[in-house]
C-alpha cells in the first residue's frame, strides 16, 4: 500500500475510534497513534524508501494528519469533560421549589422570661445584676445574716450540708449574695441577684428542693423604708400594669429589722377572693426590709452613716402567677408540649 493510502486509512481508523473513545481509552489513542513508538512515527520511519522528491509531501501529509488527530483528541477530550460536568450538575442539582422542612426552634422557657423582665426593670433604675456561688458558707448563708447558730433555719433537716461541721451548705437563700455585694462594692450599693437555693423539701405542687429566688439591695445615705415601698411599687407597676396594688405587712427577718412581707393585689379579682389567691384576694410575693445594722456592721459599713434595704423573692412563685401555672413541677419538668404554650 502507498504510505499516502496508509495514512489516509489511519486517520479515519483513528476518527472513527475517537468518536466513540471514552476518557480512559483517549490516552490510549493518543499514544498508539501520536506516542514516540506510536504509528505516525512508524511511517515517517518509512519514509527512507521514498524517492527524494516524495519524502516532503508525504512528510507534511503525516504532519497534516497528525495535526488533525492532535486537535480530534482534544476536542473528544474537552466533549467528554462538559458532558461529565453537565451530569455532575444534574446528578446535585437542589430543587429550591421544594418546601423545606422547617427547623425545631426553642423558646425561652417561662420562668427565664419572667426574670428576664425583672431584670430589665432593675437596670433601668440603676441596678446591677450579680451572680454567683450557690456552694456556701454557713457564715455567710446564715451567720452574718445575724442568724446565730442554734437558729432553727440552720437545722440539718431543712439544710444540705457538705460537712459534719456544717460549715459548708448550698446555699437555702439568695441573701448572702448581700454580704457578697457589700464585701466586693462601696455604697452607693445598688443589685440585684438572682439564682438557685436548695432546701430539703418534698416535691409537690408548691415545694421543690432546688427553685430560684431574686434578691435585691440598695445602701446608700438616708435611704429609708419609703424608698422600699416606692421602689417596689414602681417595679411591680411595670410588672403587672399601672393599676396593680400591693401591700406591705410587718413580719420578722433575721437579717432586716423592721422587716415586711409584699403582697400583691389578686390581678383575676381585684381584692375579692377567687381560685386564683386561694379566695385571699392577696398574692404573696417577697420577703423584704430595712438591713439590720448587724449586718452592715459586720460588712465594715458603718450603720449610722449608711443605711439600706433589701428583698428577697421567689422566682417559681412569680412565673407561675403571670402565667397561671397551677403546678411547680410543670416548670422543672421541661415538657415541650408544656412550654410550646409561651
Ligand atoms: N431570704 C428570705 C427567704 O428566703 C427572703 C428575704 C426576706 C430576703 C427579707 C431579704 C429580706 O433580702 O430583706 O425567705
Amino acid at each position: 500500500m502507498d504510505l499516502r493510502e496508509t495514512l489516509a486509512a489511519l486517520k479515519s481508523e483513528a476518527m472513527s475510534a475517537l468518536e466513540s473513545a471514552g476518557g480512559a481509552e483517549l490516552d490510549a489513542l493518543r499514544v498508539k497513534y501520536l506516542g514516540k513508538k506510536g504509528e505516525i512515527t512508524a511511517i515517517l520511519k518509512q519514509m527512507g524508501g521514498l524517492p527524494a522528491a516524495e519524502r516532503p509531501v508525504i512528510g507534511q501529509l503525516a504532519n497534516e494528519v497528525r495535526a488533525e488527530l492532535e486537535k480530534s483528541i482534544e476536542e473528544r477530550a474537552r466533549e467528554l469533560s462538559e458532558k461529565a460536568l453537565e451530569m455532575r450538575l444534574r446528578a446535585e442539582a437542589v430543587d429550591v421549589t421544594i418546601p423545606g422542612s422547617a427547623p425545631k426552634i426553642g423558646k425561652k422557657h417561662p420562668m427565664y422570661s419572667v426574670l428576664d423582665q425583672v431584670k430589665d426593670v432593675f437596670i433601668g433604675m440603676g441596678f446591677e445584676i450579680l451572680e454567683d456561688r450557690e456552694v456556701e458558707l454557713a457564715e455567710y448563708n446564715f451567720t452574718r445574716l445575724n442568724v446565730e447558730e442554734g437558729h432553727p433555719a440552720r437545722e440539718w433537716s431543712d439544710t444540705f450540708y457538705f460537712t459534719e461541721d456544717a460549715s459548708i451548705l448550698l446555699r437555702t437563700q439568695t441573701s448572702p449574695m448581700q454580704i457578697h455585694a457589700m464585701e466586693t462594692h462601696k455604697p452607693p450599693i445598688r443589685i440585684l441577684a438572682p439564682g438557685r437555693v436548695y432546701r430539703k423539701d418534698e416535691v409537690d405542687a408548691t415545694h421543690s428542693p432546688m427553685f430560684h429566688q431574686i434578691e435585691g439591695m440598695a445602701i446608700d445615705k438616708g435611704i429609708t423604708m419609703a424608698d422600699l415601698k416606692g421602689t417596689l411599687d414602681a417595679v411591680v407597676k411595670q410588672l403587672y400594669g399601672e393599676e396593680s396594688v400591693t401591700r406591705f405587712r410587718p413580719h420578722h427577718f433575721p437579717f432586716t429589722e423592721p422587716s415586711c412581707e409584699v403582697d400583691i393585689q389578686c390581678h383575676k379579682c381585684h381584692g375579692r377572693g377567687c381560685p386564683t389567691c386561694k379566695d385571699e384576694g392577696w398574692i404573696e410575693l417577697l420577703g423584704a426590709g430595712m438591713i439590720h445594722p448587724k449586718v452592715l456592721a459586720s460588712c465594715g459599713i458603718d450603720p449610722e452613716v449608711y443605711s439600706g434595704w433589701a428583698f428577697g423573692m421567689g422566682l417559681e412563685r412569680m412565673a407561675m402567677g403571670h402565667y397561671k401555672i397551677s403546678d411547680l413541677r410543670l416548670i422543672f419538668e421541661n415538657d415541650v408540649r408544656f412550654l410550646e404554650q409561651f
